[in-house]
């Protein structure tokens, strides 16, 4: 595992985009699975100006929905593929044709999640996952306990969750009490992955992440035996001297 450390948000995010922006260009045809959620929309950001500017083919890339609330309505506004849409999918000129969803309206979420599962094994697995962390660890909606194998699925969503969730829709009662997310065993598996982590309330559970035992009860402690992890944190999150 790879700890990098920046002096602020807004280094992580430039970074982080040096990151990904590397990556597409060696793998133009990558596979990519990406998260919502605060943290990485200073490196989406700095991906969409690249894109504008010319400097980032997009045009080849396939790109993975990382979780999903259950049961929506299809227009509803806490789609996290709606986010995704707005934040990287649109700025980034990615077509429809390149992503695979989980879909938040989905009839039959289970099958959906199957479905999702055989669309990442036809693409020969993820070649970069973008992703955040919990406030308890979790990655995707990976809740604890989460075991390293477990597939894609449908989840209930925990307390820690729907309460850091509320900042994103308005108060606890707004959030979702379901959802799909991701597997484990997917995330683990991918070739490269690029963890963001910025401030000071993600200090505790980094440290755990990257220093405490390897647990179910700290999903993202798989991460410290996966391969290719890159950890990019700020100061804030991360004060010690590296
Ligand atoms: P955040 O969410 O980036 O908004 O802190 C991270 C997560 O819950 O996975």
């Amino acid at each position: 595992m790879q700890l990098t450390i920046t002096e602020d948000y807004a280094a992580l995010s430039r970074a982080g985009a040096d990151y990904v922006a590397a990556l597409i260009a060696a793998s133009p045809a990558a596979a990519l699975v990406v998260a919502t959620g605060n943290t990485p929309m200073g490196v989406y950001s700095a991906l969409a100006a690249r894109a504008a500017a010319g400097t980032l083919d997009t045009s080849r890339l396939r790109v993975f929905q990382l979780d999903a609330y259950a049961g929506l309505a299809p227009d509803d506004r806490r789609s996290l593929f709606r986010w995704t849409n707005e934040s990287f999918l649109a700025p980034l000129g990615i077509r429809p044709d390149q992503v695979v969803l989980l879909p938040d309206d989905a009839p039959d979420p289970d099958a959906a999640c199957r479905a999702y599962d055989a669309a990442v094994a036809a693409a020969g697995g993820f070649d970069l996952a973008i992703l955040g962390l919990g406030p308890n660890g979790h990655l995707g909606f990976n809740e604890p306990p989460a075991d390293p194998g477990l597939p894609t699925r449908v989840v209930r969503l925990s307390e820690e969750s729907i309460a850091s969730n509320a900042a994103y829709w308005g108060g606890r009662d707004a959030v979702p009490r379901a959802a799909m997310t991701c597997g484990m065993a997917q995330l683990l598996a991918a070739r490269h992955t690029l963890l963001l982590v910025s401030g000071e309330h993600k200090r505790a559970i980094l440290r755990r992440t990257l220093e405490g035992p390897i647990t179910p009860d700290v999903p993202a402690s798989f991460l410290q035996r996966a391969a290719g992890v890159t950890v990019l944190a700020d100061r804030a999150a991360w004060p010690d001297t590296v």
